[in-house]
Order: C-alpha cells, then sequence, then structure tokens
C-alpha cells in the first residue's frame, strides 16, 4: 500500500462525483485511506449508502451522500447548495462521473448526447466555478478532472465522447493557470482503457481485456490519479503502455483513419440516393 501523500492536509473534506463505482469509488477509497472525510456524489441512493458505509468501516473517515442526477443543468448548483446545508467546505474535487457510448455522430440519440454534454461539460464546469471559488477565497484546494486518453485525438465514432473528453482536458488546463496563484492546484487526469462497468450495454470484453492485461484496474488508474494530484502535477495519463498507445494514436497519420472509417465493415456503409 502507498504511503498517505496528503499527511500536511489530514481531515480536509474530499467531494468525489460518480463514487459508487469503478474509478471513483476507488478515488474514494484512496482520499478515505488518507484520512479524508468524503462527500460522496452519484445518482443511484442505494448504491451509494452501500459505498459509504463499506468505506466508513475500512477507514474510520465520516463520509457523506448525496443522491443527485449530474446531467441536469442545475445539478451543480443543487450539490454546491446541498453540501453547504449539510455545513460542509469541501478542499479537494473530484469530478469523475461520466457514461461511454459508441455510435456516429448523426445516429445519436439527442437526450443521451445531450446528457453527456451536461454531465461531461457543464457539471464539472459549474462545480468547478462554485467549488474552485470558496477554494480560491480559502487560498487553498485541489481539483481532478476525470478525462481519458480520448482528449488526445479525434476519433469517428466516439465523437461526443471525446469531444467532451478533449473539452474538459483544456478546461483543465486553463483553470489551473487561474487558480495556481491562489494556491489551489488542478490536475486532468487520463485514463486509457480501464476495467469498469463503463462498458456494460457495449460488447467491449472488458474481463478479458484486464486478464490480457490491455486494461487497467480501477484501483491502480486512481491511485496514479492521487499521487499526480497532490504531487501538483498538471496532468497525467497512468500506465507506460497506454503513454505509449495515446503517442502512437496523436502521431498516426489522419489519412489513416480516415482509411479505417472508409472501409472498416463494422461501421455504417455510404448510402446511395435512390434514382430519379
Ligand atoms: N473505464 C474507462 O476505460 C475510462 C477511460 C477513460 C476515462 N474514463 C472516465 O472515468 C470516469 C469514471 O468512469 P468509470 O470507468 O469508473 O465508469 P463507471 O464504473 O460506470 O462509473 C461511472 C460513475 O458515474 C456515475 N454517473 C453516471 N451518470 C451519472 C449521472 N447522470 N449523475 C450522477 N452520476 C452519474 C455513476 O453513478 P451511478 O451508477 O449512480 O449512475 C458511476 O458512479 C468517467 O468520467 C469516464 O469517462 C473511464
Amino acid at each position: 500500500m502507498t504511503a498517505p501523500l496528503a499527511a500536511a492536509e489530514p481531515n480536509r473534506l474530499a467531494l468525489v462525483t460518480g463514487a459508487c463505482s469503478g474509478i471513483g469509488r476507488a478515488l474514494a477509497e484512496g482520499l478515505a485511506a488518507r484520512g479524508h472525510p468524503l462527500v460522496l456524489v452519484s445518482e443511484r441512493p442505494a448504491a451509494l449508502a452501500e459505498a459509504a458505509a463499506a468505506i466508513r468501516e475500512a477507514h474510520g473517515v465520516p463520509v457523506q451522500i448525496v443522491a443527485l442526477d449530474l446531467a441536469r443543468p442545475e445539478a451543480a448548483a443543487e450539490l454546491h447548495a446541498a453540501v453547504r446545508e449539510l455545513g460542509l467546505e469541501v478542499d479537494i474535487l473530484v469530478n469523475n462521473a461520466g457514461f461511454f457510448f459508441f455510435g456516429e455522430t448523426v445516429d445519436a440519440d439527442p437526450a443521451r448526447a445531450s446528457a453527456m454534454l451536461q454531465l461531461h461539460v457543464v457539471t464539472p464546469s459549474l462545480l468547478c466555478t462554485h467549488f474552485g471559488r470558496d477554494m480560491r477565497a480559502r487560498g487553498r484546494g485541489h481539483i481532478l478532472l476525470v478525462a481519458s486518453i480520448s482528449a488526445w485525438r479525434d476519433f469517428p465514432g466516439i465523437n461526443y465522447y471525446g469531444s467532451s473528453k478533449k473539452y474538459l482536458r483544456g478546461f483543465a488546463r486553463a483553470l489551473r493557470c487561474e487558480l495556481g496563484v491562489h494556491g489551489v492546484n488542478v490536475t486532468c487526469l487520463a485514463p486509457g482503457a480501464t476495467a469498469t462497468a463503463l462498458y456494460s450495454g457495449t460488447s467491449v470484453p472488458v474481463e478479458r481485456a484486464r486478464r490480457l492485461g490491455v486494461m487497467m484496474d480501477a484501483e491502480v488508474v486512481a491511485e496514479a490519479g492521487l499521487t499526480a494530484m497532490f504531487a501538483r502535477r498538471a496532468e497525467h495519463i497512468p500506465g507506460r503502455l497506454t503513454r505509449a498507445m495515446t503517442l502512437a494514436a496523436v502521431l498516426t497519420p489522419q489519412w489513416v483513419i480516415d482509411l479505417l472509417r472508409r472501409h472498416g465493415p463494422w461501421l455504417p456503409r455510404r448510402v446511395d440516393p435512390p434514382r430519379s
């Protein structure tokens, strides 16, 4: 087990979105192991209560829960108000909640696409505004934004997902510059493929990919993210293989991507207009 890196900041409260499962749950566990009290946020009250009880039991830190659908325009303001009502001050904000779908842009269900933009773009940005303002006033704090390696390249077939993560990466960089002078650190965590429930409902063979080492464990990704955040790093991609794959994706010429899009047998084909 890694030694706690937040020893200089004990008892500082951390809020984690998407904390029921996967990387968010592992981030919450890692923060609790370092002694941080927690506010866990996600949609499902029963799963949140279960996670909170398990973390309290394992680490002996206070854990509060707020069940909220974060894919709504008013979610960030509601969450900020809920935390103030609890009389709490957030010193570590972890923007992690997210979901995933495959499909070409024009085939997307508009309601799902809109929910993704709310959850990945609007809500985390506004949470940074609300909680970042409080942190600036106190002259301390950490903000962790969970993006993805898809932020390094334009990928057809996951345009909504990749573009939203690209936004988060850029947002994190500018926010870091703005808040850094006030003593507040901002870090962007960019995981590659990680074995979580993110892919449920898709045909991705998560367990096999994890066994083959193609997908990382959520605990390893989360630990790398917390280490980077407490070291006040700007950005971190966990895993050597993932970093190599990201570099390869960046160096791949666009014509290769275009060729794949044109000839990939699993992708929608061109439909010729009916003859008049
Ligand atoms: N797994 C990967 O390969 C991978 C790679 C790169 C980046 N990421 C990013 O890592 C983050 C965590 O994903 P994960 O892989 O850990 O997946 P996960 O296990 O499915 O966790 C997603 C979390 O987000 C929460 N969430 C989803 N929609 C929500 C909503 N509308 N309101 C509130 N909470 C909501 C879920 O809570 P409920 O269950 O209560 O809905 C869940 O706790 C995401 O931002 C994802 O994009 C993952």
